[in-house]
């Protein structure tokens, strides 16, 4: 478990004092991924250095496991890091050794006997699916591979807290899959608090049970990635599932139609439609399953005249959040959408 409470960071003094995370409050409990998204140079790596004390948090506290890291002397501070497992976007493998070797090195620090060593190393390469792998160098290895032997030795001397600073940026669709079904495992197997940090949108909804936007320093919204995606207002929530732009129909004047609660049938438009007494056109949608939950949403277009306080309604007793979409022009304006190619039907 991670608390940060009221977490500052800041650099310089005087007119050059820069604020790099400013009053953060984030927590990550046993068995979560909490994702952290943002910019380039919104503080994620500086949020990273200060949760495994590489960097003194100027004010505010760091609590992992319990146990307040900004309180601890040097010696309790280096078991205290111990608790704690670190992967970066660059594997940081020894390019002459090979992957057990990889693994093995904190245990050697550590002192481990070479007989468990051996064993320790052996049952951690099979944990991330590369026992086969175990001579071949870094070399020999993809990125993703690569990566998971990092995690195999992030994972050596059993940190309960795992802190992942852009681990698969950079990494392909299927080496960022490999490594994404890998953190869910450890999270389900061993329980352990994942702080995920990374500047690509897909890959949290992939992986992240909780999700904070960072910002300039600034944690701007939060929440659980379920919930966001229910939250009509919700720009991260927005942003994790874009809308995209559905062209109108003949006469149809389209709604945008969003899962707002855990109980939408299925079957949503044929009872919307029985209970307007109107045919319900579906448009476009985007609907999957998060850890789940069904969560999405879709652009519908109704017959001319349909009272829209009703419409409203009966979505509303279906789960659903509706309101008008925007319109075709604009969302034709909107470079990338398919609203561009269609032209608006008369
Ligand atoms: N040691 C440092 N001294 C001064 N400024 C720093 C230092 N480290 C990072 N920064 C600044 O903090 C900001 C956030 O950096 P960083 O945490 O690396 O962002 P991110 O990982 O989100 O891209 C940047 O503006 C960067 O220039
Ligand atoms: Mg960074």
């Amino acid at each position: 478990m991670i608390e940060l409470r009221q977490l500052t960071k800041t650099y310089g003094d005087g007119a050059h004092r820069t604020t790099v995370l400013d009053r953060l409050d984030l927590t990550v409990g046993d068995r979560e991924i909490a994702a952290v998204i943002g910019p380039s140079g919104a503080g994620k790596s500086t949020l990273a250095a200060c949760v495994n004390l590489l960097e003194p948090p100027t004010s505010g506290t760091v609590v992992v496991n319990g146990r307040e890291l900004s309180r601890l002397d040097q010696r309790s501070l280096r078991d205290a890091r111990r608790q704690i497992g670190t992967i970066f976007q660059s594997d940081g493998l020894l390019a002459r050794r090979t992957a057990a070797e990889n693994v093995e090195l904190p245990l050697r620090y550590l002192g481990v006997t070479r007989a468990d060593r051996r064993r320790r190393v052996a049952e951690l390469l099979d944990r991330v699916g590369l026992a086969a792998r175990s001579g071949y160098y870094p070399h020999q290895l993809s990125g993703g591979q690569r990566q998971r032997v990092g995690i195999a030795r992030a994972l050596a001397l059993r940190p309960r807290v795992l802190l992942s600073d852009e681990a698969t940026s950079g990494l392909d669709p299927e080496a960022t899959a490999s490594v994404v079904r890998l953190l869910k495992e450890l999270r389900d197997d061993l329980g352990l608090a994942i702080l995920f940090i990374t500047h690509e949108m897909e890959t949290v909804l992939e992986i992240a049970d909780s999700v904070a936007h960072l910002d300039a320093g600034r944690i701007v919204e939060q929440g659980a990635v379920v919930d966001l995606l229910r939250d009509p207002s919700s720009a991260l929530g927005r942003a994790l599932l874009p809308r995209r732009a559905h062209g109108a129909t003949r006469g149809g004047a389209p709604w945008s139609v969003s899962y707002a609660s855990a109980s939408v049938p299925a079957d949503w438009i044929a009872r919307a439609g029985a209970a307007l007494g109107v045919d319900v056109a579906l448009l476009g949608a985007s609907i999957g399953a998060v850890d789940g939950h069904v969560v999405g949403h879709a652009t519908i277009a109704l017959p001319p005249g349909t009272d829209a306080a009703r419409l409203v309604a009966v979505l509303g007793d279906l789960g659903l959040h509706a309101a008008p979409s925007a319109a075709p022009a604009d969302a034709a304006r909107e470079p990338g959408t398919i609203g561009r190619e269609l032209e608006p039907v008369a």
